[in-house]
């Protein structure tokens, strides 16, 4: 019965570890070597006598994107492409602006849990939970709201107060990834037969064609 039990608490460690988002450290830190070629997972490690401030170090989250897009948002990163020092910790930043009636379209970070905050402005959020429920679970935020989107799950926002919004978002990866859904089935490169997504969307291929010509 005891060995039983122990044998439950091992397997559920072992799956909570395997389960974790980016793998935890084993030194001070890893300050990502752009230069290093071995292919590893994340980055080699930066020589840590050569190790300075600017590596842990980025500017800019205080200036506005640009939102003249057709979705009327824009995503600056702060992830381990801009900030070396961020190799194997396992967080990350952006800061997200919207134009009035912007959205940051539905896309989902496959590395990442992401929580929110909302600087300026008021933003309708949401995200979708897995199949078979495909459950909308959604909010309108304002100014200093705090709102969690779970790690795959489909998500977006929508500006819908009356001036620009402005959110700050944390991430639980160095590198969180985005894959916008509309993208990603509609501008695959090289696309995905119109049949498939024809079927798929039960609509009439013609339809298909359009979606697939703006992406
Ligand atoms: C913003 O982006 C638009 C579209 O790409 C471009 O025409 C415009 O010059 C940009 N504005 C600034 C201030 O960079």
């Amino acid at each position: 019965m005891a060995s039983r039990f122990l044998f439950l608490v091992c397997l559920a460690v072992t799956v909570f570890i395997a389960l974790a988002s980016d793998p935890s450290s084993l030194q001070d830190f890893c300050v990502a070597d752009p230069t290093g070629s071995v292919p590893v997972n994340g980055h080699v490690c930066k020589d840590s006598k050569l190790v300075v401030a600017e590596d842990f170090f980025f500017s800019g989250l205080h200036l506005a994107g640009n939102t003249s897009n057709p979705a009327g948002s824009k995503v600056t990163p702060a992830n381990v492409a801009q900030i070396p020092g961020l190799n194997t910790f396992g967080i990350s930043l952006v800061r997200i602006d919207y134009a009035p009636w912007g959205i940051n379209a539905p896309h989902t970070h496959p590395r990442a849990t992401e929580i929110l905050t909302v600087l300026e402005g008021s933003l309708q959020v949401g995200f979708v939970t897995s199949n078979p429920e495909n459950r909308l679970i959604s909010k309108v935020l304002q100014k200093g709201d705090v709102f969690v989107f779970p790690v795959g799950l489909p998500h977006f926002q929508h500006n819908v107060g009356t001036g620009n919004a402005v959110a700050i978002a944390a991430l639980s990866s160095q590198n969180p990834g985005a894959i916008t859904l509309a993208n990603a089935v509609f501008g695959s490169k090289p696309d995905i037969s119109a049949g498939v997504l024809a079927k798929a969307f039960q609509v009439d291929k013609s339809i298909v064609y359009n979606f697939q010509s703006k992406f």
